[in-house]
């Protein structure tokens, strides 16, 4: 078996980047040919376990790009997207042949919904097509990942069914996605543990998670996934996806780094290189990071109240839980700003190389929280000339 994850190392999680497939599904994110491959060569040097390159049926210049994907990848295992169609398989199988390790992932809906209003098949037909799609893919590469689309909506004894199913027909990951963002925590733990537990030979697959943030909670629900059994995340750079994205992989690596009193798990990902992958994925679909985006914001190691700044100069771990190097930033930020205090003032003033007498200093710090006050945004600059004028005035 080709999988990169083996029964024994049971505490490690495999990190399973789709940026370049779902992250690329993102309304207005589509990336180049070049672009894309840039993107792939950042995660696997990054230590991305699994790079799913593409959906290779969507068009030639996707086929095109997972092929070059496959050809390039040093360590990482390449998947290309199926739908549960022989076509489709066939197309993701030609892409990924050239990849060191290559996964076709196919998938197929199982809820309800989706089977009378989307498929228009019974249970029954969708479980022969689980078991024939499957075992196509098998003939074409050992690491076959089988996905149940809107898993979540799906009764877990058909679910359980269908995970037979496709473990039968020889598929080494079972895939259960948040397909539109409607699990909650608990929810997603427990179906994981029902399924390990009910379906005969659940051991011979891994389980993944995959989900999306419909309600904010992509991320919960896929360390929720993990403490039910399962051993693959399923996530993009800076949470890039479908509606309103994905799990973001760089919260999910730091959550376990972080946490690991909580979440006893190893992930292999370089995190010093979070920042710059978060980076070159932001310029590549000229998709902004938010500010206060977690981990990679602009704002995430940035701090501006007085009472935040005060206990930051004394020790750090005061209000960072991370160091900033953790994640590829060198250093925190003490913002100026109307919440500032003396102490962040005066550490400022000497990184800006004055050295005033406490007086000078009362004094520039009250004319400093006057113009914080009127401007938003205070710059070094604007401390420089403020500083500058009280030394004249008092000549
Ligand atoms: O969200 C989803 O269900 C998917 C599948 C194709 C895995 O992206
Ligand atoms: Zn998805």
């Amino acid at each position: 078996m080709n999988s990169p994850v083996s029964a024994s190392d049971k505490d490690r999680v495999v990190i399973f980047d789709t940026t370049l497939r779902d992250g690329e599904q993102c309304p207005g994110a589509s990336m180049t040919f070049e672009e894309k491959l840039e993107v792939a060569d950042i995660l696997d040097t990054m230590g991305v376990d699994i790079i799913e390159a593409g959906f290779p049926i969507a068009s030639v210049g996707d086929f095109e790009s997972v092929a070059e994907v496959a050809r390039r990848a040093r360590n990482a295992v390449i998947a290309g997207l199926a739908r549960a169609i022989p076509a489709d398989i066939a197309r993701a199988g030609e892409a990924v042949r050239h990849a060191r390790r290559p996964r076709i992932h196919t998938f197929v809906s199982t809820s309800p919904i989706h089977l009378a209003h989307q498929m228009r098949k019974s249970e029954e037909e969708v479980l022969e097509i689980i078991a024939a799609t499957v075992a196509q893919a098998r003939n074409l590469v050992d690491d076959v990942e089988w996905s149940a689309m809107d898993a979540t909506r799906t009764p877990l004894a058909y679910l359980a069914r269908c995970v037979d199913a496709a473990i039968k027909a020889g598929a080494t990951t079972i895939n259960l996605p948040d397909t539109v963002g409607y699990a909650t925590p608990d929810e997603y733990r427990a179906m994981f543990r029902t399924m390990r537990e009910t379906v005969a030979n659940a051991d011979k697959a891994v389980f993944s998670v995959h989900c999306h943030d419909d309600l904010g909670l992509a991320v919960a629900n896929s360390l929720a996934g993990v403490e039910g059994g399962a051993r693959q995340v399923e996530c993009t750079i800076n949470g890039l996806g479908e509606r309103a994205g994905n799990a973001a992989l760089e919260e999910i690596v730091m959550a376990i780094k972080t946490r690991g009193d909580v979440l006893p798990y190893t992930v292999g990902v370089e995190t010093t290189m979070l920042t710059r992958a978060s980076k070159l994925v932001s310029a590549v679909t000229s998709f902004p990071v938010q500010y206060n985006k977690a981990i990679v914001g602009r704002n995430a190691f940035a701090h501006e109240s007085g009472i935040h700044q005060d206990g930051m100069l004394k020790e750090a771990s005061t209000y960072e839980i991370m160091t900033p190097e953790s994640v590829g930033v060198s250093k925190t930020s003490l913002v100026m700003g109307k919440h500032s205090g003396r102490h962040a003032f005066r550490e400022k003033l000497k990184a800006l190389g004055y050295d005033l007498g406490d007086n000078a200093l009362e004094d520039a710090f009250r004319r400093f929280k006057d113009l914080a006050d009127r401007k938003k945004d205070v710059y070094d600059e604007d401390i420089e000339a403020l500083v500058d004028q009280g030394i004249l005035t008092a000549h």
